[in-house]
């Protein structure tokens, strides 16, 4: 099995990736946080049929954790998931990636370092509001991915919808010269939304997590039967999973897809957002909901 090359360093990075675009070839870039899963792969994998050269980054970022959050004890296997990087070659039909950027924080983050990406109203709600400084966070490590991979497109998962919106709001203030791409959720069969987080969950509370799932598909169905009123349908959700035994809900709300403010009717698209705590394991679902024109 042919391994992508692993590179610790910004500058060899940046050479690199310009030095394929010298050459004439796309470059594809895959952020991640390491510990991958199927969700992950499908980005990695859509990036190599799309683009002549793959890089992914593993790292993960301290600054969009807060200090009672996972950070310390978020899952980290490098050659794992390296591994799995070089298995794509066979399961998805696909090419490996050529590139592994893993760096270590002190690279990405100095001690003198200083700077920050600031995204308004997008970064204030949903996810915003639970995690004070997430997007921040966020945005300042997207950037400097950028800066250090400046590639012609960005793969990220609809998984994360605000963080999305967010980056997307990101490159289209500051004028940056990379596309955006946004892949499906990838789920197990279950419905359970493919997370890195989801190794936390005991065999009880994995069953519980499906409530998220649930209650969005619950969402689809009432669209599907007709309901226009958003508020009902956000309700029907967070009564769905308000009724599993150990898990809290934090919001469940059905918004617009650009500016994620909360609906009272579905007109046109529309996001249902869900996030949750399962035991002690926050996650966070999403689905597209897409009332049939005229109805
Ligand atoms: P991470 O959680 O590792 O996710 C990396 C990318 O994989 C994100 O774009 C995310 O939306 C996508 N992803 C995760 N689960 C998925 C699933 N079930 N189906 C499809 N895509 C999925 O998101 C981050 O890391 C970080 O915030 C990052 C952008 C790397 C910045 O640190």
């Amino acid at each position: 099995m042919h391994h992508p090359r692993i590179i610790a360093d910004g500058e060899e990075l940046r050479r690199q990736v310009r030095a394929w675009q010298a050459a004439g070839e796309t470059v594809g870039l895959v952020p991640t946080m390491g510990a991958l899963h199927a969700g992950h792969l499908s980005l990695a994998a859509r990036s190599v049929r799309e683009c002549r050269r793959t890089v992914v980054t593993i790292f993960v970022n301290p600054k969009q954790f807060g200090p009672a959050e996972d950070f310390q004890r978020y899952p980290r296997d490098l050659i794992r998931d390296v591994e799995l990087l070089a298995g794509l070659a066979a399961s998805q039909q696909a090419r490996e990636p050529d590139l592994v950027f893993a760096p270590a924080a002190e690279a990405i983050y100095p001690a003198d370092f200083a700077t920050h990406v600031e995204v308004g109203r997008v970064t204030q709600l949903w996810e915003g509001a639970s995690r004070a400084g997430h997007f921040r966070g966020v945005a300042t490590v997207v950037l400097k991915l950028f800066q250090l991979a400046p590639a012609d497109i960005a793969y990220f998962g609809q998984k994360d919808y605000q963080q999305t919106v967010v980056i997307r709001r990101m490159v289209a203030d500051l004028n940056l010269p990379i596309e955006i791409r946004v892949s499906p959720i990838v789920r197990e069969p279950d419905g359970l939304a493919m997370s890195s987080r989801n190794a936390f969950l005991g065999p009880d509370d994995r069953r519980r997590a499906l409530a998220l799932s649930a209650s969005l598909r619950q969402a689809v169905e009432m669209v599907r039967g007709g309901q226009r009123d958003a508020r009902r349908i956000s309700a029907a959700m967070r009564q769905t999973i308000g009724a599993v035994e150990s898990v809290t809900l934090d919001y469940a709300a059905v918004v617009d897809p650009e500016t994620l403010e909360e609906l009272d009717r579905l007109d046109g698209r529309a996001v249902a957002l869900v996030a949750a705590k399962v035991g002690a394991v926050r996650l966070i679902d999403n689905e597209i909901l897409n009332p049939p024109a005229g109805v």
